[in-house]
């Protein structure tokens, strides 16, 4: 009876039995007017259902919530969760063979991997691709870390309205995820590091017809990923999420994605302690010239090669493990087979690095080491994360005292206050934004520069919060100390004037404080009133949601016991 009234139903939209007797695909559409960067998801749908029925599959396009990282209040990774369950809900609820994720923006990427992982439906994940670079004067600009340069100048009173209104025009002039090594962009690298996205897909802009030809080329393969039964838990190993990793390293990739793969590992059953990263780190070169760490933009790694270019250079060095399996068939070591090696000089070395280098050889990296560090003590005894290579020279070893935000409002209401207490050499501690403090977990980790500190000169200063920072963002910036402050966390206990010390060599951040002084504060501690939530979603987030070195995703949906770091509270 479900059968019949189920084909019957579907022949009401032009299907016929040979329709239905195929593949049945997917297509988890995020276009939306509400999230620019997935603007040209109607189109490469369009492209991927050609490939699925080239390939003899049906298929079909649904909705799910999108995530817009600019247009959403108070944070897009209030809701990262909530879409991965959104995801994984109607691929599990509907007869789907197979899916094509459309991702792009920051959250929409991690959050289709977490749901496709959960559903293991066999699964492919398509983003959108960067925009083109933006023009001002004659300059090329990067969204969003040239959003963020630009305001801190217009702040500090060097450039006026005019500049800022023209910049307006040209700074995002297409379709496509911010156009820098942010958190969208990391993403998308992950998923083709991982196995989960065609070799080559990541970095093609998102206005270039090679993406739509890629888009049908998915369709194609999603069809025969289907037919060979090939399912995320079949790509989504220990190793995988390893190969990731070094990828991130090697690229300078967003914080965010520690905690994105950490999610998406959890979905798996795969724990990846903030160790791991560090570890694979500190044996990794950062050789990808690309901001806001270095000094190109998505378009430019596409012509240098892509994500495979990086792979094939880390291959070279047996950084990775190639035996991998991926939604192909192939490993990642079969994949890589076609894939140029970097220019050989005439010395016999791996090429001249000229300025114009965006994929660097490992024997002269950019840096020795990966864009990531975690640092430990006993300001962050669950850990916490720095960008590394965005860290200005004289601050990554520093020790300064302390000026003190409780909150995003504080912060807002004291930071340009022109009597604030605050040098060049102050430490800026912002608490509880951490995932149950804010709630969410926003990208405020970033704490502007006081008016009167820009006014000087000084562009960067050590910032230390239970946050998370756009991964377009740079600058000497502690994130996700956990335990956060909400919970009891040690950042919760720090007051103004506390001496902090942090060296990043040494992944070591300190708090000076005695311990039996930190015994009396902690007696007199209470947590904020934003862990009192009283209906819905936000309450059925601050009661699940994990540490941040638990991947802030919630407990009821991991695949293996909680990692530790749960928290306090
Ligand atoms: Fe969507 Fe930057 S705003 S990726």
């Amino acid at each position: 009876m479900y059968g019949f009234v189920r084909r019957a139903f579907a022949k009401s939209m032009g299907l016929d039995d040979a329709d239905l007797a195929r593949p049945i695909i997917g297509i988890a559409q995020t276009q939306s007017d509400l999230n620019n960067c997935n603007n040209n998801f109607r189109e490469l749908a369009e492209y991927v259902k050609r490939g699925v029925w080239q390939a003899g599959g049906t298929p079909l396009e649904f909705p799910t919530i999108s995530l817009g990282e600019l247009f959403m209040r108070p944070t897009t990774m209030l809701y990262r969760n909530l879409m991965a369950m959104d995801t994984e809900e109607m691929i599990r609820a509907h007869p789907l063979d197979g899916v094509v994720l459309l991702g792009n923006c920051d959250k929409t990427t991690p959050a289709q991997m977490m749901g496709a992982a959960s559903a293991n439906v066999p699964a492919i994940m398509l983003t959108g691709g960067p925009h083109l670079s933006g023009r001002f004067r004659g300059e090329s600009l990067g969204a969003c870390s040239d959003c963020r340069r630009f305001w801190a100048e217009y702040r500090a009173g060097t450039i006026d309205e005019d500049a800022m209104r023209e910049l307006e025009e040209g700074i995002n002039r297409s379709d496509g995820h911010c156009t820098v090594m942010g958190t969208a962009s990391t993403m998308a690298a992950m998923a083709e590091a991982l196995g989960m996205s065609l070799p080559g897909s990541a970095a093609i802009p998102a206005p270039d017809a090679r993406r739509l030809r890629m888009a049908e080329a998915v369709g194609r393969q999603v069809v025969e990923t289907v037919r060979r039964g090939i399912r995320p838990s079949d790509v989504l190993t220990q190793r995988a999420f390893e190969n990731a990793i070094r990828v991130m390293m090697a690229l300078g990739g967003s914080t965010n994605a520690v905690i994105h793969l950490t999610a998406i590992a959890g979905r798996a059953g795969i724990q990846l302690p903030l160790d791991l990263f560090d570890r694979i780190s500190s044996e990794t070169p950062y050789i990808t010239n690309l901001r806001p760490s270095g000094t190109f933009h998505m378009e430019q790694l596409y012509e240098a090669g892509g994500v495979p270019a990086v792979m094939k250079e880390l291959a070279r060095g047996g950084l990775l493990h190639l035996s991998e399996p991926t939604i192909t068939g192939q490993t990642i070591g079969e994949q890589l087979e076609r894939v140029p090696l970097l220019g050989v000089d005439a010395s016999g070395g791996s090429g001249w690095c000229g300025p114009d280098r965006v994929v660097y050889p490992l024997e002269q990296p950019l840096g020795p080491q990966g864009g990531i560090a975690i640092l430990r003590g006993n300001l962050a005894p669950d850990g916490a994360v720095i960008k590394q290579t965005a860290v200005s020279p004289h601050l990554r070893r520093h020790r300064g005292q302390a000026v003190v935000f409780s909150s995003t409002d504080d912060l807002a209401e004291r930071i340009d206050d022109p009597l604030l207490d605050v040098t060049a050499e102050s430490v800026l501690v912002l608490q509880n934004t951490g995932p149950r403090g804010a709630p969410g977990m926003p990208e405020a980790g970033g704490l502007p520069i006081p008016k009167k500190l820009l006014a000087q000169g000084v562009r960067d200063m050590l910032r230390i919060s239970d946050a998370r920072m756009s991964g377009t963002g740079y600058g000497a910036v502690v994130l996700h100390v956990a335990p956060e402050a909400a919970v009891g966390g040690p950042l919760g206990l720090v007051r103004s004037g506390d001496w902090i010390a942090l060296d990043v060599a040494a992944r070591s951040l300190r708090l000076e404080v005695a311990d039996d002084e930190l015994a009396r504060r902690r007696a007199a501690w209470r947590p904020p009133a934003s862990l009192r939530q009283s209906r819905g979603y936000a309450r059925m987030y601050v009661e699940h949601v994990l540490q941040a070195d638990g991947g802030a995703d919630f407990d009821f949906l991991l695949a293996s016991p909680s990692p530790s770091g749960r928290g306090l509270g």
